[in-house]
């Protein structure tokens, strides 16, 4: 299988193989010493929105195998902000590097930038759309926090309107029989497309407003960050600001299975309090140090370093 030159847009572009090979070189990439395969290679990163972990570990991922990183953070120290458009950029970046790796706030920015450069583009999070890269790793996270991928409970909890590294990972867990809860109030349930496309795809899903009598059915929660620089009316996100919030005494209190896991793409707010931490059920920051190993076999692969 071969992922050399290839853009990685949308989970919905990879089947079920493709998915399981990436997997399988990150456990490669955890397990074998590659830091020089990417020498000479450059990555540039492209973020015109806030990240700490996606940014960093694909940065840290190039870095340890050898590889170099340009790039920015914020697009307002470059020339972006004198006017120059999208387009003129990417082709100006394409110049320099051999991969990018772009995160924008506009939905539908990573395909528009892969279909005007000829090195791989990876959306690192467009808009409200999806994060595929994120989904490998949760992925990943499940496979070694849980032991399986196949046919598990999995309740995706808060901001699922906006949430696009839910959008990304239910679509990629419906290739594995999950069976899906979707948690969330009536404002910010899960769009219709996603729905619809989990329909195509025989999906038993769910929807609720609460965990109570849901919890204890689950084998993992999603949990998501109400995302409120999305909101176009500062009014609606009050409604729902803090509307739920885990802790430990109240994830006791559903009842839940001994080996729930909880995730979380993070960063988090309100939404997840510090007492869950230390518990056997809190995953969320395995799946910040999953992110490298991800991102390294993401990165080896479409650079055609690993076949
Ligand atoms: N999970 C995630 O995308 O985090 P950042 O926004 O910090 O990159």
């Amino acid at each position: 299988m071969s992922f050399k030159q290839r853009d990685i847009i949308s989970i919905l572009h990879f089947n079920k193989e493709e998915i399981l090979y990436i997997l399988d070189v990150t456990k490669r990439m955890e397990q074998t010493d590659y830091s020089q395969i990417l020498k000479g290679k450059v990555l540039s990163v492209l973020f015109f929105e806030p990240s700490t972990r996606t940014r960093l570990s694909f940065e840290a991922a190039m870095k340890r195998l050898g590889g170099m990183v340009i790039g920015f953070a914020e697009s307002g120290a470059t020339s972006i902000a004198k006017g120059e458009s999208f387009s003129d950029s990417l082709k100006t970046i394409e110049g320099y590097c051999d991969v990018v790796v772009l995160r924008h706030y506009l939905e539908g920015a990573a395909q528009f930038a892969a279909d005007i450069v000829n090195v791989p583009v990876i959306n690192a999070g467009d808009g409200s759309n999806q994060h595929p890269t994120q989904t490998f790793l949760d992925l990943y996270t499940i496979l070694k926090t849980k032991g399986i991928l196949e046919g598990l409970k999995i309740g995706f909890l808060g901001d699922l309107k906006y949430g696009r590294t839910v959008h990304s990972l239910a679509y990629a867990l419906a290739y594995f029989g999950a069976e899906m809860y979707f948690i969330s109030p009536p404002n910010l349930r899960m769009p219709n497309d996603c729905m619809e496309e989990l329909k195509k795809r025989r999906v038993t899903c769910h929807e609720a407003e609460s965990l109570q009598g849901i919890g204890k059915q689950l084998d993992v929660i999603y949990c998501t960050r109400i995302q409120e620089e999305r909101f176009a009316d500062p009014i609606e996100f009050e409604k729902v600001r803090g509307i739920y919030r885990l802790s430990k005494p109240m994830i006791e209190g559903l009842g839940v299975k001994d080996d729930l896991k909880i995730m979380h793409p993070l960063p988090r707010v309100d939404e997840m309090d510090e007492s869950l931490d230390g518990t056997n059920y809190a995953v969320y920051f395995d799946q910040v140090r999953n992110g490298v190993p991800v991102r390294k076999a993401i990165l080896a692969t479409v650079l055609g370093a690993i076949e």
